[in-house]
């Protein structure tokens, strides 16, 4: 845990139905959480709005992704403003499934996390390299690539949580080391304070995703650079969700 007050969100992806979700929300409305700590819920768009109705205030909601920009004639797209008027706090930017499936490129996701900032979301930054990456020692310079759209658009990093998710352990049950995620969420401090400031550096909230669960997330936790946790998969199960969340504590 960092100097940042803990964060962990659950990314739901594309899961669920209202029935599931009602669910799932009634027991996270019934767990006991820590009180020191962020705590934020990313179900599909669709659904957003049951979960902000329904889910005690506590815990905020965010968005999966956005469009890039305002409103008007973009097919199938869903813009900040609409996001924020049915009570989203959040959106996740960069998640590999929306570089690697859906080929969104860096300089497209920091436009569109500073557009989300512009109409007052806070964002969910994500970096995170590929395993044939890692292997030809390209880890540094993939996310050091990453962050950097993120610096050349982000007006101010103080509505902003990166989180590192190594694509290699995403949804593959292979949780990177504490001393793996240590190293990068190191790294990325570093950077930020050379390319931003000492200040940012200090106070912005590394988190970690891939393949966290209830069971490794107190060992990471106890990292210094690791100042919180991004959650699949685990995230659909309320009470291990819980367990991650007073993880940090
Ligand atoms: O955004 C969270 C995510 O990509 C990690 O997924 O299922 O490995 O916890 P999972």
């Amino acid at each position: 845990v960092g100097t940042g007050k803990f964060f962990v969100g659950g990314n739901w992806k594309c899961n669920g139905t209202q029935e599931s979700i009602a669910k799932l929300v009634s027991d996270l409305n019934a767990t006991t959480l820590e009180d020191d700590v962020d705590i934020v819920v990313a179900p599909p768009a669709i659904y957003i709005q049951q979960v902000v109705k329904s889910l005690a205030p506590r815990i905020q909601v965010s968005a999966q992704n956005a469009w890039v920009g305002g409103g008007g004639a973009f097919t199938g797209e869903v813009s900040a403003e609409q996001l924020k008027d049915i009570g989203t706090k959040w959106l996740i930017t960069g998640h590999s499934e929306r570089r690697h499936i859906l080929g969104e490129k860096s300089d497209f996701i920091g436009k569109k996390s500073a557009y989300a900032l512009s109409k007052n979301l806070n964002v969910i930054a994500c970096v995170g390299e590929k395993l044939e990456e890692r292997e030809s020692n390209h880890t540094f310079d993939v996310i050091f690539e990453q962050l950097q759209a993120f610096v050349d658009e982000l007006p101010s990093w103080s509505n902003v949580v990166v989180a590192y998710e190594p694509v290699w352990a995403i949804g593959t049950g292979k949780v990177a080391t504490p001393q793996q995620a240590q190293e990068v969420h190191s790294a990325i401090r570093k950077w930020l304070g050379e390319k931003l400031s000492t200040e940012v550096a200090a106070q912005i909230r590394i988190i970690y995703g891939g393949s966290v669960t209830g069971a490794n997330s107190s060992e990471l936790a106890k990292q210094e650079d690791i100042d919180g946790f991004l959650v699949g998969g685990a995230s659909l199960k309320g009470p291990e969700f819980a367990t991650i969340v007073n993880s940090g504590t």
